[in-house]
């Protein structure tokens, strides 16, 4: 770990034509547990992230949506904001690139460069991809069409003005070379140098008004505004207050920036040069982490697969969500995501290793101690060897290994030394046997020793998951009999210095830090394990499968109590019988975005009844698993007395995603 006292992380602004989904929440936490990990060697932390709101992009989904861009940005930027808290992620900052302090900034850099003679004035014909919101050259296409849209680019001609990137072309491949972790993992870097091999063409930087009128107005010329990369990637100097701020100053030369594979061309090359132009020192270490792929393929708006990450964690606990993707990805290449793997992870690592390991080690100082912690007698051996292991040396190992690791941002391998140190644990326990110690009164001195060992590992462990798992850090060490207020004491506000005693390495390589004589409280379970085969069984049975024989009486409601119920026009684009569930039927629907959804009309209709009509669904209904399948939204149709249902839809087509008022 680096001897600076001070860490700057920052996200990808993310772009609001889209909710945030699975992908922008993996990054983000990402950086909330590189940032806690930081803040546990005392560092001073500085945690950006925020909202890309300009470009051509933005107004198309404003549009769409029939609302003002101003509104549109609002309301989106707002989600982004809302999920953070959510899912225990602490920023410090949540920048907007249409905050006036940005602009601002933007508007000084482009007439810096431009005054210095970086930029020039040009006609350009070339290929453009509306969705990338850039220029393509014709060996960048894949069968003539964009790799990420899928879309023919369209012929564009017109007057623009443009980055002189190719200056600096031999500049940065000599940094990239001088600095070989600059850009990382190596494959990254390798991309990046592969890429500026070729020739690097100037970068258009501006949009005229007549196009596009959603973005920065050059300070140099009003016709047009600036590419929405080229004000983007500024955000991360803007956040900061550059050039003055004090936080520029503090901060900037520790900078770290955290992105997905998708816009390495734009931060490993647009950006690096742009800071050499603009004569402000290029940033530390760019580190790229691969897709979370659903079904293989990346998930994004365009194709439908969108994971809402609120629902996984609502379905199966917070810490076990953060804890399954930073253990399932090796940072730097794709994963794919699947359920079954996140339940496997919580039943196995969660719930059998770690959870049942801290239920046994706690429920022996109830039933051996009566609940008080033990002092062992120093004049005992502490060192207790099991299998020729010695724990204390296992707790250093796991503790350097854990370090190295996720200095490097691998952060499975962080992980798996952890578990590795879990596993000691657990043997520890199988091989002391303190059942059998508290059996003889002659062996009462060697139990408190192995009890007290036992303590004392798990306060490390607590400690070490605490940047991944902060919940459950903060619950085991209640459980253990730490104080709160001076050891847990976790601010809630954003801008908080999140560094604690417990959570401090040089706290957590001290041993002994659970104070014997303390009284612990009862605990409950961690993890509790998740029960697949019955929970579904029992949600299919209470679920919307279960068709209504007689008319039920309801109470009376007020119109805006109606008003909450979001029902939209969906549009089945597939259906089959869910197995083992004879009146279960999982469709794939169109409302705008792609849907699954499971109705309890399985017995009334067949799938091919279904494919390409329009039903209408409950869409804010709370996600529920049926027979293993998660239900996102509910059919609405009636049903008559003997069960048989009729699904309920609009007289004529209409858009998918129409909503019903
Ligand atoms: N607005 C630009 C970034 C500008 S930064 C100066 C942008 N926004 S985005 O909304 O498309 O976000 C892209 C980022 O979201 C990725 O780099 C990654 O951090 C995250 N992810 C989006 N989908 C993802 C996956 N399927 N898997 C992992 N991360 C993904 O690009």
């Amino acid at each position: 770990m680096s001897e600076s006292k001070i860490s700057y992380i920052t996200t990808p602004i993310y772009y609001v034509n889209a909710r945030p989904h699975l992908g922008h929440a993996y990054t983000t936490i990402v950086a909330d547990v590189m940032n806690r990990f930081h803040s546990m060697y005392g560092k001073e932390t500085f945690f950006l992230t925020g909202t890309d709101e300009h470009g051509d992009k933005i107004i198309r989904a404003a549009k769409d949506e029939n609302i003002s861009p101003r509104t549109y940005v609002d309301n989106i930027s707002g989600l982004f904001r809302a999920l953070w808290p959510e899912l225990n992620i602490k920023y410090s900052h949540f920048i907007r690139t249409t905050d006036p302090s940005h602009i601002a900034v933007v508007e000084k850099v482009l007439q810096k460069i431009y005054d210095a003679g970086d930029i020039y004035f040009s006609e350009y014909e070339g290929l453009y991809c509306f969705g990338c919101e850039r220029f393509y050259m014709e060996r960048e296409l894949v069968d003539g069409l964009c790799p990420d849209h899928q879309t023919e680019p369209e012929v564009i001609k017109e007057s623009n003005y443009f980055f002189k990137m190719s200056r600096y072309q031999d500049w940065l491949i000599d940094h990239i070379q001088k600095h070989p972790d600059f850009i990382r993992p190596e494959r990254y870097r390798n991309e990046v140098l592969a890429f500026l091999r070729e020739p690097l063409e100037d970068l258009c930087i501006s949009r005229p008004k007549s196009r596009l009128q959603w973005g920065i107005t050059l300070p140099f010329d009003s016709n047009y505004v600036t590419y929405v990369w080229f004000d983007a990637l500024l955000n991360y100097v803007s956040a900061l207050g550059y050039p003055e701020g004090e936080l520029f100053h503090k901060f900037w030369p520790h900078v770290q920036h955290i992105t997905a594979k998708d816009i390495l061309k734009p931060h490993g090359i647009y950006w690096p040069i742009i800071l050499k132009a603009a004569g402000i020192p290029v940033y530390n270490h760019l580190n790229v982490h691969g897709y979370w792929n659903v079904e293989q393929s990346k998930m994004s708006k365009s194709l439908g697969n969108v994971i809402e990450p609120l629902q996984l964690k609502n379905i199966y606990g917070l810490d076990a969500f953060r804890y399954f993707l930073m253990r399932e990805m090796a940072f730097g290449l794709d994963s794919n995501f699947s359920e079954l793997a996140l339940v496997q992870r919580i039943n196995g690592d969660l719930a059998n290793d770690l959870g049942n390991l801290f239920s046994r080690v706690l429920a022996m100082v109830h039933k051996y101690f009566k609940g008080v912690i033990p002092e062992p007698d120093p004049n005992v051996e502490q060192e207790l060897q099991f299998g020729g292991l010695s724990l204390k040396a296992e707790a250093s190992k796991a503790i350097a290994e854990f370090e190295e690791s996720m200095a490097s941002f691998a952060f499975h391998k962080a992980l798996m030394a952890v578990w590795e140190f879990i596993g000691h644990m657990n043997k520890y326990v199988d091989v002391t046997a303190p059942w059998e110690l508290a059996k003889k009164k002659s062996s009462r001195k060697e139990l408190e020793v192995v009890i007290s060992n036992l303590l004392e590992g798990l306060r490390i462990i607590s400690g070490l998951i605490y940047p991944i798992m902060p919940d459950t850090a903060f619950a085991m060490q209640k459980y253990m009999g730490a104080d709160p207020e001076s050891a847990l004491n976790i601010p809630s506000s954003p801008e908080g210095n999140i560094s604690k005693p417990f959570y401090h390495f040089d706290v957590l390589k001290k041993p002994k830090l659970i104070l014997p004589g303390t009284k612990i409280p009862k605990s409950v379970p961690l993890f509790p394990r998740i029960e697949t085969e019955k929970k579904d069984t029992d949600a299919a049975d209470a679920g919307a499968g279960e068709p209504l024989l007689k008319p039920e009486i309801k109470p009376e409601i007020t119109i805006e109590t109606f008003g909450q119920i979001d029902l939209r026009v969906a549009t089945v684009l597939s259906a089959e019988p869910v197995p083992r569930a004879k009146r279960l039927m999982k469709l794939e629907v169109d409302m705008g975005e792609k849907r699954t959804v499971v109705a309890g009309i399985a017995e009334s209709y067949a799938p091919e009844e279904l494919v390409g009509k329009q039903v209408i669904v409950v869409a804010n209904l709370k996600p529920v698993k049926l027979m293993g399948v998660l239900s996102n939204g509910m059919v609405i149709a009636a049903v008559d007395e003997h069960g048989r249902a009729t699904v309920a839809r609009p007289d004529q087509e209409v858009k998918p995603g129409t909503q019903l008022r």
